[in-house]
């Protein structure tokens, strides 16, 4: 865990920079889509929450244009060192489960994955409300980890070794504070939070062995190898699991990534 944060992976390892290639390679295309589809365009003052790797960032900036803004924040922004400079462009380091933010600030906050991981979730999401103007947008793409059925494999046994693994990870993640479920959770949560014109939409496809989708869950089992092996995994199981996920034999579906989004009133 880093720091106090209840953030389950160490973001100062050079994994992480594997995990956001895999997430942006995954995500990148369905939050870009959603944005444009949401209205972000010229002018607007964004927040991007948590912002890893610095894609979606990069990608607003370019967006919202000079007269625009965006904040980025991380409580380890160094990954997003090698983001081209832009002038309409700024990377704090923030921790949003325990920091305030400016007050009735930006036109847009996004987030992807990162209110899931943070164990107070409802009063960061309270803090993100109140840094929206009213009438700004607040959108959030977050997973549903409950279902990534396996959808085919080498052998009955290696689809259970999947699953085993899958569930020690999400247990170690859960333990840590996060909420592994929260896509599912999301619309009630901005809901009661006070926002108008909630609304979602869930994308999840297939991915196959060998993929940026399987790269994902190798970097987590890569990351966790040693709480595994606490939990009973054997490294035999892991090195199995490791060269299942590099198999084009087997093919999983994502996490299913729910978008949801609603407006300050
Ligand atoms: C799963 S990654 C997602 C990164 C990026 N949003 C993406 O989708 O490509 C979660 C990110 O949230 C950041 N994070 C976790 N807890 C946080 C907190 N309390 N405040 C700010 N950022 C946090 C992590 O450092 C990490 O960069």
């Amino acid at each position: 865990m880093s720091g106090t944060s209840g953030y389950a992976f160490d973001n100062t390892s050079e994994l992480a920079g594997g995990r956001f290639d895999a997430l942006e390679t995954c995500y990148d295309p369905v939050t870009f889509a959603r944005l444009a589809d949401l209205g972000v365009g010229p002018g607007m003052r964004c927040l991007e929450l948590g912002g890893g790797g610095g894609s979606v960032a990069g990608w607003l900036a370019d967006r919202v244009g000079p007269t625009g803004s965006v904040l980025v924040t991380d409580l380890e922004p160094r990954w997003m060192d090698g983001l081209p400079g832009r002038a309409n462009l700024r990377v704090v380091r923030h921790d949003i489960g325990a920091e305030e933010l400016p007050e009735g600030d930006f036109d847009l906050i996004h987030a992807r994955l990162v209110l899931l991981h943070v164990p107070e979730r409802g009063a960061a999401l309270d803090r993100l409300v109140r840094a929206l103007r009213p009438g700004g947008l607040l959108v959030l793409d977050e997973f549903d980890c409950g279902w990534i059925p396996v959808l085919a494999s080498p052998s009955p046994e290696s689809a259970a070794l999947f699953e085993r693994m899958h569930d020690a990870v999400m247990g170690i993640i859960t333990a840590a504070g996060a909420d592994m479920r929260w896509g599912a959770h999301a619309y009630a949560a901005l809901c009661r939070a006070g926002l108008t014109e909630v609304a979602s939409a869930t994308y999840a496809e297939s991915w196959r062995g060998g993929s940026s989708g399987t790269r994902l869950h190798q970097v987590n089992i890569r990351q966790l190898a040693g709480r595994l092996v606490e939990k009973g995994l054997t490294q035999e199981q892991l090195d199995d699991c490791m060269r299942l996920l590099d198999d084009p034999d087997f093919a999983v579906n994502s996490y299913p990534l729910i978008t949801t989004w609603g407006v300050r009133p």
